[in-house]
C-alpha cells in the first residue's frame, strides 16, 4: 500500500511516499528555518505564504525521489491540525486537490499521532505503551493500550518544553530554533545552576516549565546587572538537566503505575541528546525504549503518511473534499 503524506502544520513544507507503513521511498522536506530565523521565532502569515511557494515544487520532488507515479499512490494522508491554520490550509489543500485530479482516498491525521508513528518507521511499536511527546507546542504523556487508541494522562499546565528550550536559547543569545544549540552546548557544560525541578515529586502525571524558563531568564538578567559574567555552557548543561530529570522520571513512574514495559518518545525534542541519554541512564528495569532517529524527530511527512496507515487500518474512516483544517484538534 503506497500512502502519500502531506505536512504543513508549521515551518516544513514535507512530502513523502511510505510503502505499507514501513518503506520511505521519499521524504522531501523544506524548511523555512532560515526566513524565521531572524524573526526569532515563526511567523505564521510568512510561514503559509512560503508553504504555497514551495509545495509544488516539494510535490514533485517526492515522486522523482521515490520514483513512483501518481497514479500508483492508494492512499493520501495530510496533516488536519493543530498548527498555524494558514500553514494547514495549504497542505490541505494541495492534498486534496491531488486527490481529486487522481481520484485517490483522502484521510485527515493528528500531527501529534504522525509524531508518536514517526516510531513505526524505524521500530516495531509494541502495546501497551506509554508515549512521551515532547515538541515545540506540546508536552504529554499519553497511553496507549492499542493502536490508535490515545488516552492523555499528563500534560503541561503551561509551557511546552521545546517552547522553554527555545526561549532559554533566546535568552543566552542561541539561534532560532534553539533546542538543538542547548543541546549541543549542554554537553560542554556542568549541571552547576540550581534549578526548579518542577512537579518532580507531586503525584500527578502533569509538567510545567515556566517556572523554569523565568528561573533562567532572572538569572541571566541579575547577571547582567551585576556586570557579571553567565557560563552559558553550565547554564545550558543546568536547564537540560533539570527538564529531562522530570520527563524521564516521570514517564518511568507512569509506566510503572500502569505496568507498562514500552516507551515511545516523539517530537522535535526527542532528537536532544541529553534526554536520549537520561533515559539510558535512568532505564534500571529494562523499558523497552523507542526513540526515531533525529530525521524522523522534527516535522516531517513520513510520519503522517505513516500515521496514515496505521490510521486507515486500524479505524478505516476515509474523509472526502469538504476535510478543513484545525489550529486546535484533540488527539482522541
Ligand atoms: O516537533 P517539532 O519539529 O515541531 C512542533 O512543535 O510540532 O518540534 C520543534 C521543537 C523546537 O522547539 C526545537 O527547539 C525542538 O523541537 N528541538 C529540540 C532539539 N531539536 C529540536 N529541543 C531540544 N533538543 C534538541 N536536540
Amino acid at each position: 500500500m503506497l500512502v502519500l503524506g502531506v505536512e504543513s502544520s508549521c515551518d516544513e513544507t514535507s512530502v513523502a511516499i511510505v510503502k505499507d507503513g514501513k518503506v520511505v521511498l521519499s521524504n522531501v522536506i523544506n524548511s523555512q528555518i532560515k526566513i524565521h530565523e531572524k524573526f526569532g521565532g515563526v511567523v505564521p502569515e510568512v510561514a503559509s505564504r512560503n508553504h504555497v511557494y514551495q509545495v509544488s515544487l516539494v510535490f514533485e520532488k517526492a515522486f522523482t525521489d521515490a520514483n513512483v507515479k501518481p497514479e500508483d499512490i492508494d492512499l493520501v494522508a495530510v496533516t488536519m491540525g493543530p498548527g498555524l491554520i494558514g500553514s494547514l490550509l495549504v497542505g490541505v489543500n494541495a492534498a486534496k486537490t491531488f486527490a481529486m485530479m487522481y481520484n485517490k482516498p483522502i484521510i485527515g491525521v493528528h500531527h501529534l499521532a504522525g509524531h508518536i508513528y514517526a516510531n513505526a518507521i524505524e521500530h516495531d511499536m509494541k502495546f501497551p505503551c506509554v508515549a512521551l511527546l515532547v515538541s515545540g507546542g506540546n508536552t504529554e504523556l499519553i497511553y496507549m493500550k492499542d493502536h490508535f487508541q490515545f488516552e492523555i494522562l499528563g500534560e503541561t499546565l503551561d509551557d511546552a518544553v521545546g517552547e522553554a528550550y527555545d526561549k532559554v536559547a533566546r535568552v543566552v543569545g542561541l539561534p532560532y530554533p534553539g533546542g538543538p544549540h542547548v543541546d549541543k552546548l549542554a554537553h560542554l557544560g556542568k549541571d552547576t545552576y540550581n534549578l526548579p525541578r518542577v512537579y518532580l515529586d507531586d503525584n500527578s502525571f502533569n509538567f510545567s516549565f515556566s517556572g523554569i524558563k523565568s528561573a533562567v531568564i532572572n538569572l541571566h538578567h541579575n547577571a547582567e546587572q551585576r556586570g557579571e559574567e553567565i557560563d552559558v555552557n553550565n547554564l545550558c548543561a543546568s536547564f537540560q538537566a533539570a527538564v529531562t530529570e522530570v520527563l524521564v522520571r516521570k514517564t518511568f513512574k507512569l509506566c510503572k503505575k500502569l505496568d507498562v514495559k514500552n516507551i515511545i518518545v516523539a517530537g522535535g525534542v526527542s532528537a536532544n541528546q541529553g534526554l536520549k541519554e537520561r533515559f539510558n541512564e535512568e532505564n534500571k528495569d529494562g523499558f523497552n525504549i523507542c526513540i526515531p532517529s533525529i530525521k524522523y524527530c522534527t516535522d516531517n511527512a513520513a510520519m503522517i503518511a505513516v500515521a496514515g496507515y496505521y490510521q486507515y487500518k486500524n479505524r478505516p474512516k476515509l474523509d472526502d473534499l469538504t476535510l478543513n483544517a484545525y489550529a486546535s484538534l484533540e488527539l482522541e
